[in-house]
């Protein structure tokens, strides 16, 4: 048996093993791995796919060419015993130019659509047509503005499919990087110091994102997520958040609160919460200090808090930047103990019991 077929024998032998390795990396559909880059959902995030795409194809035909290449020379002229030493050569001017010219052409073919990309990703998109979203990376959470409709959320950002969203992004503290990768690949976010991106959500659904550059302790748990909905829904969505804050300043009244020049700080316009506990719960959430920190009104509310804006915090998914689904037993263990949950996060233990605890979730989960 020649040489040749004894390798293609012994490595026929790990057949099974290439098929079962086949079938893993074909169960591991986008699904099961939400923040995937190979499953684009945005023009952004297409751009960068293609050129993932481009890159991989060349390599992986030089991978062949070059490795077949080496591997039929190794069988083809292997050494024999008893043969005549091979004739030595030195350098061939022909097969050199051939050489580099290759790669060159095939650098190009690479080179040429990125560059392309760099360009049209680095394009701030115009027009009537663009939504505008300021986003500020904060240890540890994200804040989204709206200046167009003068809103303000965190850690949930909503987003209109067909329309290009645009991000006008910076950072209260330390150097984050927003990363969407469905939508729109990764960018750094600066104090002092704009960055962009944009991206056009093509299909309604949720989509995760998170910090991808290290800002601290708790710089795994800072993630969000986008909402992209249909533009009828989406306006749904701006319409009811706008509703938030539309209460009369007068029914903060209602709150029995000593501290009405908290309650002006934060905009904590608070909406009238039904039933006894939810009260209670907002005599608490305006005495227990959590007002200096946290507004209640997403419509224009107030600039340069310390905590996420909690307008609609009732209804969102998780809590605390990604870190707990939004159930009322994990809100109330958040309010009772955020430093257990996300140790070293700015919301201090404020001494709340259970039963306060309770009676803040209640008044929480009005606000949705
Ligand atoms: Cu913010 Cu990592």
């Amino acid at each position: 048996m020649s040489l040749a077929a004894r390798a293609v024998r012994r490595l026929s032998r790990l057949a099974p093993l290439f098929v079962v390795l086949l079938v893993l990396v074909a169960a591991a559909c986008a699904r099961d791995y939400p923040q995937t880059t190979l499953a684009p959902k945005g023009d952004l995030a297409r751009i960068e796919d293609d050129i993932f795409f481009t890159t991989v194809k060349w390599a992986v035909l030089v991978f062949v060419l070059v490795e077949g290449a080496l591997v039929y020379a190794i069988f083809r002229f292997r050494g024999k015993p008893g043969d005549a030493e091979p004739e030595q050569i030195h350098g061939n001017t022909m097969v050199e130019i051939i050489w580099t010219v290759i790669p060159a052409l095939i650098l190009a073919m690479i080179a040429v659509p990125t560059v392309k990309a760099i360009f049209k990703e680095n394009e701030t998109p115009k027009g009537p047509n663009v939504l505008t979203v300021e986003v500020i990376g904060h240890q540890w959470w994200w804040e989204f503005r709206y200046p167009e409709y003068n809103l303000t959320t965190a850690n949930e950002l909503h987003v209109p499919v067909g329309r290009t969203v645009s991000l006008k992004m910076g950072a209260y503290d330390v150097i984050h990087s927003f990363w969407l990768p469905e939508f729109a690949g990764k960018r750094d976010v600066f104090p002092n110091r704009e960055t962009r991106l944009w991206f056009t959500a093509e299909e309604p659904g949720e989509y995760s994102g998170q910090c991808a550059e290290f800002c601290g302790i708790q710089h795994g748990r800072m993630a969000f997520r986008v909402e992209a909905q249909e533009p009828a829904a989406f306006q749904t969505w701006v319409d009811h958040m706008k509703t938030l804050a539309a209460q009369p300043a007068a029914a903060a009244v209602a709150a029995p609160s000593t501290d009405s020049v908290h309650t002006s700080t934060a905009g904590a316009t608070v909406q009238q919460p039904a039933g006894d506990l939810a009260a209670q719960g907002q005599k608490l959430f305006l005495t227990k200090g959590c007002v200096g920190c946290h507004s209640l009104v997403a419509y224009n509310a107030p600039q340069g808090l310390l905590g996420p804006n909690l307008a609609n915090v009732g209804a969102r998914t998780y809590i605390a930047a990604g870190t707990l689904k939004n159930t009322d037993e994990n809100l109330a263990h958040w309010i009772r103990n955020p430093q257990e949950v996300k140790h070293g996060v700015l919301m201090p233990v404020l001494g709340v019991t259970e039963d306060e605890a309770k009676a803040l979730v209640a008044f929480l989960r009005t606000h949705q």
